[in-house]
C-alpha cells in the first residue's frame, strides 16, 4: 500500500503565496478547508515544474484541483486536443480512467498518469470489444461510432469515436443512413433527434445523469421562477426535454458565459456549478447534487504523490492503441475539417 503523504503545514509563505487564488475560490471553498488545500497546491505546482509535467483537469474535478493545479481545463473533447497538441513529456489527467487512456493513445510516447487507477466509468464497463464484435456481426457493414467513455479495447474495434460535443457531427460525418451508436442509450438518443442517420443503440447510462428525472427540473422551475436549466446529454429523454440548453460540459461553461442568466441550474455532475461559479459570482447556481463517484476519487494528495513518484502510469498494448488511435483521430479531423469551413 502506498503510504499517505505528510501533512504539510499552512506556513505564512504558503499563505502568501495562495492569498490571490483564494480571493477568487473563497465563496465555492470553505475558510476552514483552505489551511488544508493551499499547501498541497503549493507542493504539486512546484513538483508539476520540477517534473516538466502539465495537469489536465476535467470540468467535473472540484474547485481546489479545478482552480489550484490546472494548465488546461476541460471537456472530453478539449482534454483530447489538448493532450495531443502539448509538447510536455508527463501529463497528469484529472479524470476518469477512460481520459488518461485517450490521452496515452494520442501520445505514445509521453507518460500519462492517473492519480487513482480506479477512477472509471459506469458507461466505459457497459461494454466489451466482445460486444462490439458481436454488434457487428449482427449489423454487417455498419459503421461503429463509439463514445470516448469507453475502454480502449472497445475504441480498437470502432470507426470512430465522438464526444458529447461533436457526436451529431461526428455521425453525420460517415455519410451512411445506419450507424452503430455505443454505448450511452441516452446520449445516442438525443443524437437520434438531431439527425435523419438511423442509429442502433446499446443500452448504456452514465450512473450520475440517469438519475435525473423531467419532475425534477419541473421542481426546480417552480421553487425559482425564471431559472435557466441546461442538461448534459447523457441525462434521460424527458429532463432533455424540459431544459433550455443541452450541450457537453465546456458547451454549458460557454453558454453561461455568454447569456449570463441571473440563476442556472446545471443537470450534471455536482462539482461542476462550484468551478464555474468562481468566473461569475454575480450568478446565482441551484444545485442539484450529483457527485460522480469516480471523479471524486482524485484529490489533491493522489495528484502529489502522483507528481512525487511518476505513478501509476497508463498503458495500452501498442497493437490496440494503434486500431483506437485511428477512431480516435478520425472524430480529431472531423473537427479540423469543421473548423476550416
Ligand atoms: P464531457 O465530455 O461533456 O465533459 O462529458 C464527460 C463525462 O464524463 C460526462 O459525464
Ligand atoms: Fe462516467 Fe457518468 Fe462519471 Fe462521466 S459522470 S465519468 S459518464 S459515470
Amino acid at each position: 500500500m502506498t503510504p499517505p503523504n505528510p501533512v504539510l503545514d499552512f506556513t505564512p509563505e504558503i499563505e502568501r503565496e495562495t492569498r490571490d487564488l483564494y480571493q477568487r475560490v473563497r465563496h465555492v471553498i470553505p475558510d476552514v478547508e483552505w489551511p488544508v488545500h493551499a499547501p498541497l497546491i503549493s507542493a504539486i505546482n512546484r513538483r508539476k515544474r520540477e517534473r516538466k509535467a502539465i495537469i489536465l483537469v476535467h470540468n467535473y474535478m472540484t474547485p481546489e484541483i479545478f482552480h489550484g493545479v490546472a494548465d488546461y481545463s476541460g471537456d472530453s473533447l478539449g482534454l483530447a486536443q489538448f493532450g495531443e497538441r502539448t509538447t510536455a513529456e508527463t501529463i497528469v489527467m484529472c479524470g476518469v480512467h477512460f481520459m488518461a487512456e485517450t490521452a496515452k493513445i494520442l501520445s505514445p510516447d509521453k507518460t500519462v498518469l492517473l492519480p487513482d487507477l480506479k477512477a472509471g466509468c459506469s458507461l466505459a464497463s457497459s461494454i466489451t470489444a466482445a460486444d462490439v464484435r458481436a454488434l457487428r456481426q449482427r449489423h454487417p457493414g455498419v459503421p461503429v461510432v463509439t463514445y470516448v467513455n469507453t475502454s480502449a479495447d472497445v475504441k480498437a474495434e470502432s470507426d470512430i469515436c465522438c464526444t458529447s460535443a461533436n457526436a451529431v457531427q461526428v455521425v453525420e460525418s460517415l455519410g451512411a443512413d445506419e450507424v452503430i451508436f455505443i454505448p450511452d442509450q441516452f446520449l445516442g438518443k438525443y443524437v437520434a433527434g438531431k439527425t435523419s442517420v438511423r442509429l442502433i443503440l446499446w443500452a448504456g447510462a452514465c450512473e450520475v445523469h440517469e438519475r435525473f428525472s423531467g419532475q425534477e427540473l419541473r421542481d426546480f422551475r417552480g421553487m425559482h421562477p425564471g431559472i435557466h436549466v441546461m442538461a448534459h446529454p447523457e441525462c434521460p429523454p424527458d429532463v432533455l426535454a424540459e431544459a433550455d440548453f443541452v450541450g457537453s460540459t465546456s458547451a454549458m461553461i460557454g453558454h453561461v458565459g455568454k447569456l449570463r442568466p441571473q440563476k442556472v441550474a446545471m443537470i450534471t455532475e455536482c462539482s461542476m456549478a462550484g468551478n464555474v461559479a468562481v468566473e461569475f459570482p454575480e450568478i446565482e447556481f441551484i444545485q442539484p447534487c450529483n457527485l460522480c463517484p469516480h471523479m471524486q476519487r482524485i484529490t489533491l494528495p493522489k495528484i502529489l504523490r502522483c507528481l512525487e513518484t511518476l505513478s501509476p502510469a497508463i498503458d495500452v498494448p501498442p497493437d490496440v492503441a494503434q486500431r483506437a488511435r485511428q477512431a480516435l483521430e478520425r472524430m480529431l479531423a472531423v473537427g479540423r475539417g469543421a473548423a476550416r469551413d
